[in-house]
């Protein structure tokens, strides 16, 4: 074929016009795949450092946070805090470890960053994030608890809340319109934390963060976080005085806020770790009489764990409702000389609250100065999943039970003083009351000793005299020989001084009146007679 000059030159054309079409399609493919190749490292990157399920808890004193959240992929751990003005922010940097287990898509990186001595009753405000600005979370803040004498403690509690809690919203709102110093979840996390590999441990952590970021969020372990040796429940909280992840063979711990020693305990060694039986039950034994050392200054002693010591749930197979109840055959006698004032659990998915109850029997039918521990049962919020019937209300020492299927509701806990508590059940539904409690303690102490009141014309102080067995009111106890701990209550030794002093002077003021008066009327019997006699008489002659 021969070309002419005008043919070639529009077949130049047409292939300039060409190859510029394909440059131009081949870059635009080029471009393409390099954008999102970059969409693919930086974005999903972003959301996998952005903080997720952000929780606090209190640390080893009530003016210790720890706050934890998790990422999807690692990142250093960082907290910035301050108490209103961000320009001086403190910039603190705690640790990162993984939680193998998760789930592929899931937040495998764990962050926990601890602030040590916080003021009390002061707001902080966080933010938490890692190596870069971008991931810095949303603004919180949390108030840090009173220590001092003279404050109102408030706390919600439940137990047995899960992903599937009807109620759930309203739980979040109330715990943040009430202002409660703590939260305290006593067992059965999630249903589960490890369940889809975490994915459902991630979903509860995530719906509770609206509250678990803003007030400390306090846990035990129940048998349903057992799974791995409670693995997820190790890696996913950190409680006071323990290590963290926390220890398998410890996850029980105790502190204090204001006037309260909290001891929260776990259940589960009596049916999972029998080896760390002993280990716990001494701890408790320790705990408890350094507790009762300082009981004039934290006189209230409430003790919290999963499954009860008692209750009158239908199913004979519960713990609770054997005979030889392995909680309660094993705990029962420590709390009691432990003087533990009130008991909380949840597991069965009821409500019950007991009269002041020992070895099954009432030792009263009120709370005023209880001569026994309280127990109560809180797991209404797993109702739910099963409901927990009681057909037939249990021994004479259940005092109040709730089992309708399908109401949830929560606690609430006030202690006001030294003396007075208050604890109250609310329905989620409507926030109705269900049921209240006065608890009223003026004798906090171990309850297998003897309470001895002596008499004192001054009233009170003198009521709140302790004394051992057959040391009522002995000179010893009085000037605090012999290491008698009630010899250092000098409020009380001033009262009986005073009183004392009060009536030697009475009595030196008013004493002749007081010796005319026994000699008159007693002692001489005839000026008595005479004088009823002669006013007699003279009556009677004047009407005569
Ligand atoms: C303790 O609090 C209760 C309830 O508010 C109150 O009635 C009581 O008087 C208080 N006791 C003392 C000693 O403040
Ligand atoms: C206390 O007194 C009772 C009798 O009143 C006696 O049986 C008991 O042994 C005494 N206890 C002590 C520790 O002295
Ligand atoms: C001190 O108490 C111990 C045990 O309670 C007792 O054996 C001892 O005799 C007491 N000492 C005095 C001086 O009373």
């Amino acid at each position: 074929m021969v070309l002419t000059s005008r043919m070639s030159h529009l077949f130049y054309q047409v292939c300039l016009v060409a190859s510029c079409f394909v440059w131009l399609v081949c870059a635009a493919d080029l471009e393409k795949p390099a954008l999102v190749a970059n969409r693919d490292i930086l974005k999903p990157t972003q959301a996998s450092l952005t903080p997720q399920q952000i929780h606090i808890s209190l640390g080893n004193s009530a003016s210790d946070v720890t706050i934890m959240w998790a990422t999807r992929a690692h990142d250093i751990s960082i907290v910035e805090y301050h108490t209103g003005d961000r320009q001086n922010a403190k910039r603190i940097e705690g640790e990162t470890i993984k939680l193998d287990t998760t789930n592929e898509d899931g937040a495998k990186y764990l962050h926990r960053v601890r602030l040590l001595n916080l003021s009390p009753q002061t707001k902080y405000f966080y933010h938490v994030g890692g190596e870069t600005v971008e991931t810095l979370s949303d603004q919180f803040s949390f108030n840090v608890p009173p220590v001092m004498a003279g404050n109102t403690h408030t706390y919600m509690v439940y137990g047995d809340l899960g992903t599937e809690t009807q109620d759930l919203q309203f739980l979040l709102q109330e715990a943040l319109n009430e202002k409660y110093e703590a939260v305290f979840h006593v067992g059965d996390i999630a249903y589960d934390l490890n369940r889809g590999q975490g994915q459902i441990g991630d979903k509860f952590l995530k719906q509770i963060e609206k509250v678990a970021a803003r007030i400390p969020y306090m846990t035990v372990p129940g048998d349903h976080e057992r799974y791995d040796d409670f693995l997820h429940y190790r890696y996913r909280f950190s409680m006071p005085n323990l290590p963290w992840p926390m220890p398998a063979d410890n996850l029980w711990y105790s502190f204090d806020i204001g006037p309260i020693h909290f001891i929260m305990y776990s259940t589960e060694v009596f049916f999972y770790d029998e080896i760390n039986i002993d280990n716990m039950v001494q701890w408790l034994r320790n705990d408890l009489e350094e507790a009762n050392q300082q009981r004039s200054a934290k006189p209230w002693i409430i003790a919290m764990g999963h499954k009860p010591m008692y209750c009158s749930v239908d199913n004979i197979g519960e713990d609770c409702r054997r005979e030889k109840s392995l909680v309660r055959t094993s705990l029962e006698d420590i709390f009691y000389a432990g003087g533990v004032d009130l008991v909380i659990s949840g597991h069965q998915h009821y409500y019950e609250r007991t009269w002041p109850v020992y070895k099954k029997k009432a030792m009263q039918y009120n709370y005023n100065q209880p001569n026994a521990p309280v127990h109560i049962t809180i797991g209404t919020l797993g109702s739910v999943y099963m409901p927990d019937k009681s057909t037939n209300v249990g021994g004479q020492w259940s005092a109040f039970v709730l089992a309708e299927t399908g109401k949830e509701s929560f606690g609430r806990l006030k202690v006001f003083n030294a003396t007075h508590l208050y604890w109250e059940v609310r329905e989620c539904a409507n926030n109705k009351l269900v049921d209240k409690l006065w608890l009223i303690q003026s004798f906090h102490r171990p309850f297998n000793i003897q309470r001895v009141v002596i008499p004192n014309p001054l009233g009170e102080m003198g009521d709140k005299w302790l004394a051992e067995e057959n040391d009522s009111f002995g000179l010893e106890s009085f000037l605090g020989l012999n290491g008698s701990h009630y010899g250092d209550d000098y409020q009380t030794k001033l009262t009986v001084l005073i009183s004392v002093f009060i009536i030697c002077v009475l009595g030196l003021m008013a004493r002749k009146k007081v010796l005319g008066f026994i000699r008159i009327c007693c002692l001489k019997k005839e000026p008595c007679n005479k004088l009823k006699s002669s006013v007699h008489n003279n009556a009677g002659t004047n009407v005569v």
